[in-house]
């Protein structure tokens, strides 16, 4: 089997990880990693045993893949260039600044055949496993991703920085358009906001009540779903999910922690919480962009998908500067 040439474009925190996984996955040949910045290319080339390139342009030459993964500012200079030159690109998240810059970027991939997928990892959280196989239909969701403060990342509001993960994962859970958004945020520490709330009211009726922070005392990262005999509480930082569902008596497979209801009304209350793969999230979603360039598997995270969060995103960005 031939593997797939890969490279990585900006090798800082992040990159650093995607060019580890990637050395260690058997379908992929880590050709080589770029930065603006040599010094950082050379140390996770040597770290990863590949070739540290000098510009982007000589390492394009060279591979079929590329994960991009520069500051946001930089998705659309970048991106470009790769897709232009036929290569599969997976790009960290958000898309892309703007709206504009996100459907060139998809016309250009559309144009040039190749994959372009979205770096939406927590769809690729172990914690979501548990969510496989289940009928998905929330009447409301509720979200909370709250960090500790790192000057990293400040350059862009926290809706664009950790807010867009959950909008990914509950448009995706949801599928259906939205009809209302309602949001406030307040910029404490930094120059953009850095705790927001966006309630978001969708065709189907239902709601996603979404929190985020970048100032908080501890890490949270939890989403709670609702649906009619289900609660679902996915907790992507510990990286499982407990699921709650009301049955007729002696007709579910689970642990059963209680009864609700009265007399002949009464069902059971059963708890799973389905063992989560070991797999780590990045790794999964690295495996399944170079399974999607074999064709083996459905596009995962399309530049689309990332689009459609990006465009939600700045819905609730504008409605919270208010
Ligand atoms: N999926 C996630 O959970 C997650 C988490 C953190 C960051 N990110 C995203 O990943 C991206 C990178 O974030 P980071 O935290 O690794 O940032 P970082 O600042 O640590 O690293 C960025 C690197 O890109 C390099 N760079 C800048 N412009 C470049 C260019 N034109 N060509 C080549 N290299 C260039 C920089 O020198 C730096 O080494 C951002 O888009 C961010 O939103 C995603």
């Amino acid at each position: 089997m031939n593997k797939i040439k890969v490279g990585v474009v900006g090798t800082g925190h992040l990159g650093r990880f995607h060019a580890v996984n990637y050395a260690q996955i058997p379908e992929v040949d880590l050709v080589g990693v770029t930065d603006i910045e040599p010094g950082k290319a050379r140390s996770v080339a040597s770290e990863t045993g590949c070739t540290p390139y000098h510009d982007l342009e000589s390492l394009l030459n060279k591979v079929e893949a590329v994960s991009v993964v520069v500051p946001t500012n930089s998705h659309f200079n970048v991106c470009q260039k790769v897709l232009k030159s036929g290569i599969h690109c997976l790009v960290e998240k958000p898309i892309a600044q703007t709206t504009d810059e996100a459907d060139r970027l998809i016309a250009m991939a559309d144009q040039n055949r190749v994959i372009f997928q979205v770096g939406h990892v927590e769809r690729f959280n172990p914690a979501m496993h548990a969510l496989q196989g289940m009928k998905i239909e929330p009447r409301f969701i509720e979200s909370h991703r709250l960090a500790l403060f790192n000057p990293r990342g400040t350059e862009v509001a926290v809706v664009l920085d950790l807010m867009i993960h959950d909008i990914d994962v509950i448009l995706s859970l949801v599928q259906s358009p939205v009809q209302t958004v309602d949001a406030s945020g307040v910029a404490v520490v930094s120059d953009s906001i850095d705790i927001a709330n966006a309630r978001i009211r969708f065709e189907n009726n239902c709601v996603a009540n979404l929190t985020a922070s970048r100032i908080s005392q501890k890490k949270m990262r939890k989403m709670r779903l609702f649906q009619k005999d289900t609660y679902i509480a996915v907790d992507f930082l510990q990286k499982k999910s407990e699921i709650f569902q009301l049955v007729e008596k002696g007709k579910g497979g689970g642990l059963v922690v209680g009864d609700i209801g009265v007399e002949d009304k009464k069902r059971e209350i059963i708890y799973q919480s389905p063992p989560p793969p070991q797999k780590e999230g990045l790794r999964k979603e690295l495996e399944t962009f170079i399974q999607t360039i074999r064709g083996k598997t459905p596009p995962a995270v399309t530049g689309r998908e990332g689009r459609a969060a990006l465009a939600l995103a700045m819905v609730i960005l504008e409605k919270s500067e208010r």
